[in-house]
């Protein structure tokens, strides 16, 4: 594709009309550092989609005519930095073109108050209805799939996030994580204007934050008041710090296993920002879902996708059941049973084809748990209180740490009511049907027929929900999912967006 840079806004406007593919949009006001070099290629190599750059200083975003005036302008460069970087078009818009005079149709926006009032917004006012103008001008001729922004502006994204929702655009934003320089500090454009000796008390308070993330990892605390003093003690001028839930900006609460402590100071003439994400332990994705909804295909694939462990309580249940076979346990008899729960290890373990092996005591039972033997009597092992309290527990544990996706019938409600994401899976009974009928590895394709396999799942939902122990139900804020219609793919990408909306890139850096 041939490159090029689109000046007017009937160009861009003809341009888009004569693409045939989707878009990538990375929205910048130029002076681009490898912060912009990591957004541009991320999006290259994420998709084919074709990559448009923006450059334009917006002077909405600005408070001071003078900071306006001193932002750096280094345009030659700047086309040099994106095309070599996988730019495939730049749009370099004038502010005749974003803000025609006497053009009704142009709207300036209000970023929303409960999310644009502190912070940042504190001190720099109107700026972030400067950010929302301009991005919805620029969404609305360019039309783009896809939108890429930098979680260095953290509070920004939240602001263009809440944009998208409201406006109802057709638009995914996907950011990556503060990139950091050698020495720590993170990436910005205003870093080329500190001197030496301020620089070098920016690194002082970023090298703050990432010891307290790292402290938290620890501790899981975090002392606010003694960081203010460390900084006050050098002389920093701290315009706020502060402890917040990552998504509403309130003060963080101390169920959050996910929680922000950001920052801005000023060093002589410039303000910079910085953030880290504190986190108790890595997040948790839950999958409900009744039989036949996919739920198993879905949470493997997102696993491998997510690079999470893949909590397959159902394998547990399996296992259990296994051991009781195996030693002829009446499992009835309430001793016989406490028994065995004392004496039985279920673990989880990669194998050489990175697939998961359960073993029992030692033992690997992948293959034989999935016997018809076990199959006939898991159900009624399952059912049974001390046993669903045992591996609830159990699943608990290996869930301390995070960092896994579980499916199941109560992980969102009763396993782990505190996971970030909560799925819940579902299909229409028509749709499950189907689905059972066309399985080839499933007894139920050749020899039942589709009317009785319907009364069938039916049956199993009813008893599924209204069953006394842990019943199949759908946690309050779990995002319910039909999947009727959707292939696996789609609805795993579905899933993996929803995770990547409420969990930070930045997260996954140690
Ligand atoms: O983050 C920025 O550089 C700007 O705020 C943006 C998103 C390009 C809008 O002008």
């Amino acid at each position: 594709m041939k490159k090029v840079i689109i000046k007017k806004t009937e160009e861009i406007e003809n341009w888009r009309r004569n693409i045939n593919s989707e878009i990538n949009f990375i929205p910048t006001m130029g002076n681009l550092h490898n912060g912009h070099v990591k957004l541009i290629s991320t999006a290259k190599n994420e998709n084919s989609n074709v990559n448009l750059v923006s450059i334009f200083i917006n002077p909405l975003q600005f408070d001071n005519k003078l900071d306006l005036e001193n932002y750096p302008k280094t345009i030659d460069n700047d086309i040099k930095i994106s095309f070599s970087n996988g730019a495939d078009a730049i749009f370099i818009p004038s502010n005749e073109d974003i803000y025609p005079p006497n053009n009704k149709n142009i709207k300036f926006l209000k970023a929303p108050i409960d999310l644009s009032s502190k912070l940042c917004g504190l001190s720099r006012i109107g700026h972030f209805d400067g950010v929302c103008t301009v991005v919805y001008r620029l969404l609305n001729l360019i039309k783009p799939k896809n939108l890429y922004l930098g979680e260095k502006d953290w509070q920004q994204l939240l602001i263009l996030k809440n944009l998208v929702l409201t406006k109802k655009l057709n638009v995914a934003i996907k950011s990556i994580p503060t990139q950091r320089d050698f020495d720590g500090i993170p990436l910005s454009s205003r870093n080329l204007n500190l001197s030496k000796n301020e620089r070098k008390l920016i690194r002082f308070f970023s090298s703050e934050l990432l010891e307290a993330k790292k402290n938290f990892q620890q501790d899981k605390k975090i002392n606010l008041n003694q960081i203010i003093k460390r900084l006050s003690a050098k002389k920093i001028s701290i315009e706020y710090l502060e402890h917040l839930h990552p998504h509403t900006l309130q003060k963080a609460r101390l169920e959050d296993n996910i929680s922000l402590l950001a920052g801005a100071i000023r060093c002589g003439e410039t303000r910079l920002i910085d953030h880290v994400f504190l986190m108790k332990r890595r997040p948790i994705i839950a999958i409900d879902g009744p039989a036949g909804s996919g739920k198993s295909t879905v949470t493997k694939l997102i696993a491998k996708k997510l690079k999470l462990l893949y909590l397959d309580t159902g394998a547990m249940y399996r296992a259990l059941s296994w051991l009781i076979i195996k030693e002829s346990i009446d499992y009835k008899k309430e001793k016989k049973l406490q028994n065995i729960l004392k004496e039985i290890s279920i673990v989880f373990k990669s194998n050489a084809n990175s697939h998961q092996d359960v073993y029992v005591n030692n033992y690997c039972v992948t293959e034989e748990i999935r016997s018809q033997k076990i199959s006939s009597i898991v159900s009624k092992i399952s059912s049974i209180k001390e046993v669903r309290k045992f591996l609830v527990e159990e699943q608990r544990k290996i869930g301390e740490s995070g960092g896994l996706v579980a499916e199941g019938r109560d992980i969102g409600t009763t396993v782990f009511p505190h996971a970030e994401l909560k799925i819940f899976l579902t299909a229409s009974i028509d749709e499950r049907a189907k689905r059972r009928k066309s399985d080839k590895n499933s007894k139920d394709s050749q020899e039942i027929d589709i009317h009785t396999l319907k009364e069938l799942i039916k049956k199993r939902d009813f008893e599924d929900s209204n069953r006394e122990i842990s019943p199949l139900t759908k946690a309050n804020d779990a995002i319910e999912i039909i999947t009727d219609g959707y292939t696996i793919n789609e609805v795993v990408d579905k899933i993996i967006d929803l995770y990547n909306d409420k969990i930070p890139k930045e997260t996954e850096i140690k």
